[in-house]
Formats: structure tokens, C-alpha cells, sequence
């Protein structure tokens, strides 16, 4: 499958939802360090704490407060117009895209609405807390549930298909993510390699910005509808 547009998001699309972003002032997310939750050492050494703390992730999208905002919105509308010439490449873990209305999305960081047993392998939709006690549904087995989330040191999701479509692409654009973490962080240069036109749409500049032909900073909701404003009135 060949896209168009290939479209890598970070946490900044979705931080004016309510989300907050991973890199913020202080290094903290929501007072931990990221090194001390998301990796598989600290869930072996501590899975109350992980389990807590994905758990009370989970539960924050299905509050009220958490929408999706203008830049969603405007990328599923981007898809509508485009057919399936659009594929969004996520590092974000929330359902935000969905909500809007996307429907090529690969998770590449997995999903807080997904429980993944690591006895039996299977994966679940998961809208609950998960800890040491939840069942599998398949297997039945205790103790095995683990939140469906790349951790550091693991290996993201579908990146022989991620790698394909950026070497298919005609134009590569990232929204609202820092480039601090790999492989997400060299897509702009496979892209580049590959003959694609490359855009980045950021608060601030990124460790990447300079790799990108058309860098432009501001907030997501504002840069990303003008964006796709330019994208469709050129179709
Ligand atoms: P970061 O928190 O590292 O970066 C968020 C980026 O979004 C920063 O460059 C901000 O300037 C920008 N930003 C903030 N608010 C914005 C807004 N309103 N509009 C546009 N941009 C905005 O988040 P990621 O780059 O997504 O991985 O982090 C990458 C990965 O690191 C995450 O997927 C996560 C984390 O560790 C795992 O958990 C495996």
C-alpha cells in the first residue's frame, strides 16, 4: 500500500485536548520520570506503580474533558478529502485520532485502550484498570496482563509497514512531537532519502527541525487546519 501523505504525531497534537506531553518544563510527566514507568525493568520492579499509572491514563479519555481538538479534527478531514491516500503514524497512545474520525492509523506506541496477556499472546480492548489480579479473558490466568504500550527497549509496532510507506510517500509531515525518541526521530531523514517533500508543524523547534524543508512553529489547532486548508484547495 502506497500513501500520499505519511503524517507522524506526537504528544503535542494532542495537548491542547488536556493530554499532557512527555517533555514538558520540569522533565516530569505528571510527577515521574518517564524512565521510571515506561520500561519493562520498572514493571518488573514496581507494576503497582506502571499499572497506577497507565490506569489512570486510561481512565482520563474516557472522562468528558478529554476531545479531540482542531488538528484531529482537521486530519480526518484531510483523509475524507483524500480517500486513502492518508496514513497517520502515531507515537500517542490516546484514541484522538479515532475520535476524529481517522481511520489509517498505526499506533506505533501501542494503546492505553488495549491489555496485552503475555502468557497466551492475545490482545484485548480494555476500557478497565488492569493490576496483578486481572484475569485473562482468553487463558484465564492471573498476573499476565500488562497494558499494551511500546515501553522503552521494546520493539514499536508495524515497522515494516511504517517503513514502506515512508519510503513510498510523497510528502512526510510531523505534528507536535519533540524528535527526542527513536525510530520515530529519523523518519524525516528516511524521507528525505527517499525523495519526499517534509513539513513539520511544532510549538517549538524540535531536536529534528533542521531535517525538514518546511518547518513552521505554533499551537497544532491553528498550524495543522491551515495546513490542510493548503493540502485540499490544491487537490
Ligand atoms: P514530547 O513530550 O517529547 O514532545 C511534545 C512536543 O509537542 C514538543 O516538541 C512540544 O513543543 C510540542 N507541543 C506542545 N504543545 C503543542 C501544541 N499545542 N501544538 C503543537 N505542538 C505542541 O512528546 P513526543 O515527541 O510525542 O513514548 O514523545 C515521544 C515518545 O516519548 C512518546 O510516544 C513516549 C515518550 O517516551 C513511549 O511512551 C514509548
Amino acid at each position: 500500500m502506497s500513501y500520499d501523505y505519511v503524517i507522524l504525531t506526537g504528544a503535542g497534537i494532542s495537548a491542547e485536548s488536556g493530554i499532557k506531553t512527555f517533555r514538558d518544563a520540569d522533565g516530569l510527566w505528571e510527577g515521574h520520570r518517564i524512565e521510571d514507568v515506561a520500561t519493562p525493568e520498572a514493571f518488573e520492579a514496581n507494576p503497582d506503580l506502571v499499572y497506577d499509572f497507565y490506569n489512570k491514563r486510561r481512565s482520563q479519555l474516557l472522562s468528558d474533558e478529554i476531545k479531540p481538538n482542531a488538528a484531529h479534527m482537521a486530519l480526518a478531514e484531510l483523509e475524507k478529502g483524500c480517500s486513502d491516500k492518508i496514513l497517520i503514524v502515531t507515537q500517542n497512545v490516546d484514541n484522538l485520532h479515532e475520535r476524529a474520525g481517522s481511520k489509517n492509523i498505526i499506533h506505533m506506541h501501542g494503546e492505553l485502550q488495549s491489555a496485552w496477556c503475555k502468557s497466551c499472546d492475545s490482545r484485548e480492548v480494555w476500557t478497565e484498570s488492569l493490576d496483578l489480579l486481572t484475569e485473562c479473558p482468553r487463558c484465564q490466568k492471573r498476573g499476565v496482563m500488562r497494558p499494551d504500550i511500546v515501553w522503552f527497549g521494546e520493539m514499536p509496532y508495524r515497522m515494516d509497514e511504517i517503513d514502506q510507506a515512508i519510503k513510498k510517500c510523497k510528502t512526510f509531515v510531523s505534528i507536535g512531537t519533540s524528535g527526542n525518541v527513536y525510530p520515530a526521530a529519523g523518519f524525516v531523514r528516511d524521507a528525505r532519502i527517499s525523495g519526499a517533500h517534509t513539513v513539520e508543524l511544532n510549538l517549538d523547534e524540535s531536536q529534528q527541525s533542521g531535517a525538514f524543508v518546511d518547518a513552521r512553529l505554533g499551537k497544532a489547532s491553528e498550524l495543522v487546519p491551515s495546513w490542510v486548508t493548503e493540502v485540499l484547495s490544491g487537490i
